[in-house]
């Protein structure tokens, strides 16, 4: 079983549904309860043993760096009042030396685009991909579970859920054709089909193990839906090659590029936080009488 050790996270997005606030705070930025959408994906890449974070960045996101660096001057005020509850909190942010790189995206090429700017990177060697939009609440974090499954598997593996049939058209979908457990096994992808075009409803969740051989494949398809280089479409083009499965991950996934998953998300993790589960509650539920008695 080969280690999953490196993963490629592509936030060169714009995070147009988020204007103004991503006007000049990238969306990986935007804070879920207390921590960024970024963190997130970085705390489930470091459960499941990843050592090597590379960022597809572009314009406009050196606070995804300033974020991950040390904060001597903040630190040591901290540190002078005795401030540790706060001190403690940063830990979250250091990472081993030489762990995070970072390349540029010069344009919105796509997410398939992005995720050949890591070639050189990633080299020679299975990878994981984290769509920092899609944040899952699990008791063990998606791509742990998914590395696990890949060990009898191989390939290449997505996350897999499924969705309404009316809402392929936002998603990758799965051409499965046998079905075990957690695992469907597919002949092939679709970037965003038409409802009455999708082989199915299993969509793709932005979790990925890939083999390396995805890169040659980018490098031989061309544009795809929306225009734009799809990641989608090159595992579909390798799929005789080393073939692809999805993955049923156990856990809730928040789409957290949507307004509306982001509000869904913030509601979710302040419940599951114990010092702030009941409070929380208490309002939503008052709120949501008077909203009821008012109308
Ligand atoms: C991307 C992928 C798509 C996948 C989705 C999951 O689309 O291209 O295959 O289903 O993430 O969130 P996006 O949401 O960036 O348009």
């Amino acid at each position: 079983m080969t280690r999953i050790r490196k993963a490629v996270f592509p936030v060169a997005g714009l995070g147009t549904r988020f204007l103004p606030a991503t006007k000049s705070v990238p969306k990986e930025m935007l804070t879920l309860i207390d921590r960024p959408l970024i963190q997130y994906a970085v705390d489930e890449a470091r459960e499941a043993g990843i050592e090597e974070f590379i960022f597809v960045t572009a314009a406009g996101k050196t606070s995804l760096e300033d974020y991950f660096d040390t904060a001597a001057a903040l630190e040591h005020r901290l540190t002078a009042s005795g401030k540790t509850t706060a001190l403690d909190a940063l830990s979250v942010t250091r990472m081993n030396e030489g762990a995070l790189t970072f390349v540029r995206q010069d344009q919105p090429r796509g997410l398939g685009h992005a995720v050949r700017l890591a070639r050189r990177m990633v080299g020679d060697e299975p990878f994981a991909v984290i769509l920092t939009d899609d944040v899952i609440m699990a008791r063990k974090g998606a791509l742990s579970q998914m590395i696990e499954a890949h060990g009898n598997t191989g390939g290449h593996m997505v996350a897999t859920m499924d969705v309404p049939l009316e809402m392929t058209s936002s998603y990758g979908v799965l051409d499965v054709f046998a079905d075990k457990g957690r695992i469907a096994h597919a002949r092939g992808l679709v970037e965003k089909p038409h409802p009455t075009k999708a082989p199915s409803t299993h969509a793709v969740i932005g979790r990925y193990i890939l083999q390396p051989s995805i890169f040659d494949r980018l490098d031989e398809i061309g544009l795809g839906a929306g225009g734009e280089m799809q990641l989608t479409d090159a595992i579909n083009a390798d799929v005789g090659n080393v073939g692809v499965c999805g993955y049923r991950f156990d856990g809730e996934r928040f789409d957290c590029g949507s307004i509306q998953g982001f509000v869904q998300a913030t509601a979710a993790f302040a419940l599951a936080r114990p010092d702030l589960r009941d409070a929380f509650a208490g309002y939503v539920a008052d709120r949501t009488q008077c909203f009821r008695s008012a109308a």
